[in-house]
C-alpha cells in the first residue's frame, strides 16, 4: 500500500477533545494549548464551538479563547456553529473558517442540536447568505456512517446531505463518524462516492477510534483518494450528545502512521508528543494515544552516528 500524496491534519483537541471533558480547563490553558497547536506545524486547528453554554458549557470561554490565542500566518482557525446566531459571534470573534454541522439521522440531530436536519440546513441557508462568499465554510455531516439511535444510515443519505452542502457553496464538505461506527470497507465505498462530488482538495474524514478502527479507516480513505483528516493530541474527544461516544483518533498516532509509510504531514512528531504529554497533567486522568507512552520507533533505535 503506497500513498505518494501528503496528508493535511486538522487539530481537534481544543474543540472536539475539550468539549465532552468533565473538569473546567482554564481559558489560558486553552490558549496555551492552541498556541502549542499552532507552534508544532498544524495548518489547520478547530479552536471552540459557538454553540449554547448549557449544552456544552466545557467550551462557553469560546469569544475570549479566539480573542486571546496568537495568530500564526498561514494557519486556519476554525469554529462549529449549530446556528445562524453561532455564526455570527464566530465570525465577530474572527474565525477564520465556519463549520457547521448536521447529523445525517435526525434522532441525532434532536440530541446534538435539538432540531431537525431539514432545521439545521435552513440555519445553513441563512448562514451562506449572512456571509454571501466572505467567509470560508465547511459543512459537516455528523453520523455519516452510522447512528447511535438510528443503526444504519444509507450511503444515498449521507451522499444526497454532501450535495445539498455544495449547493450551499461550501469550500469543503466534512464526512463525520461521530461515534466510531465504521469500518473500512464502507469507508472506501462511500469516500470513493463523495469525493466524485466534491475532489480531494474538498472532502475532510473525521474518524473516532470508539471500536479500535480509526487509522483502518483512515487507510481505506487514503485508498480511495482522500487525503485530509481530523485527529485529537492524545486520542481526546467525543460528542456529549451521543452515547458511547469515545476519543478522536490520536493525532500523533496518525502522524506516525503516516510518516513510518512515508507519507509527509508537515508536522513536528517530537514536539507533538512531547505535547500530548503534557495534557493527563491538565485533564487529571490518562489518554487512549499509545504514541505519547511508547515513542517513535527510532526513540528505541537511534540511526547510527556518522563518523
Ligand atoms: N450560542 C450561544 N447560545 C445560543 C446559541 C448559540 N449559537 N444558539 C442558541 N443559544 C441559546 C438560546 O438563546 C437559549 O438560551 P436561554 O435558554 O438562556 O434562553 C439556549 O441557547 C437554547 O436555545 P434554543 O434556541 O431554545 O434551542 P435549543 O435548546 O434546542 O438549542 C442549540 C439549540 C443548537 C443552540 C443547542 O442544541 C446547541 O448549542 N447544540 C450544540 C451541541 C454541540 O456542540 N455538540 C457537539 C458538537 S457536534
Ligand atoms: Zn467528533
Amino acid at each position: 500500500m503506497i500513498f505518494v500524496d501528503p496528508i493535511v491534519v486538522q487539530e481537534v483537541a481544543p474543540r472536539d477533545g475539550l468539549q465532552i471533558e468533565p473538569t473546567w480547563v482554564p481559558t489560558d490553558d486553552k490558549v496555551r494549548l492552541i498556541d502549542a497547536c499552532s507552534d508544532v506545524g498544524f495548518s489547520r486547528i478547530e479552536v471552540s464551538s459557538f454553540v449554547s453554554p448549557k449544552a456544552v458549557p466545557a467550551l462557553r470561554d469560546a469569544a475570549e479563547v479566539f480573542a486571546r490565542i496568537k495568530r500564526r500566518p498561514g494557519v486556519i482557525y476554525v469554529a462549529l456553529v449549530p446556528n445562524l446566531r453561532g455564526a455570527d459571534a464566530a465570525l465577530q470573534a474572527g474565525a477564520d473558517e465556519l463549520n457547521m454541522v448536521m447529523s445525517a439521522s435526525d434522532s441525532h440531530n434532536q440530541a446534538n442540536m435539538g432540531m431537525t436536519g431539514e432545521a439545521s440546513f435552513r440555519a445553513f441557508a441563512d448562514i451562506a447568505r449572512m456571509t454571501a462568499g466572505e467567509a470560508r465554510l465547511n459543512g459537516t455531516v455528523a453520523t455519516a456512517f452510522g447512528c447511535p439511535f438510528e443503526g444504519v444510515v444509507p450511503p444515498a443519505r449521507t451522499v444526497d446531505l454532501v450535495r445539498r452542502y455544495l449547493d450551499l457553496g461550501v469550500g469543503g464538505v466534512t464526512l463525520a463518524d461521530t461515534t466510531g461506527m465504521a469500518n473500512p470497507l464502507q469507508v472506501r465505498f462511500l469516500v470513493e462516492e463523495v469525493l466524485r462530488l466534491t475532489g480531494p482538495e474538498s472532502l475532510t474524514l473525521h474518524f473516532h477510534n470508539s471500536r479500535g478502527l480509526g487509522l483502518a479507516n483512515v487507510l481505506a480513505a487514503c485508498a480511495a483518494g482522500a487525503r485530509r483528516f481530523d485527529s485529537a493530541l492524545g486520542g481526546l474527544g467525543g460528542c456529549p450528545f451521543a452515547p458511547g461516544a469515545s476519543g478522536n483518533i490520536c493525532t500523533e498516532d496518525l502522524v506516525n502512521m503516516a510518516h513510518e509509510m512515508c507519507m509527509a504531514t508537515g508536522l513536528d512528531l517530537e514536539a507533538l508528543i512531547a505535547l500530548s504529554r503534557t495534557l493527563p497533567a491538565l485533564l487529571g486522568h490518562d489518554l487512549p494515544g499509545q504514541v505519547m507512552k511508547a515513542g517513535r520507533n527510532c526513540d528505541l533505535h537511534p540511526r547510527p552516528v556518522m563518523a
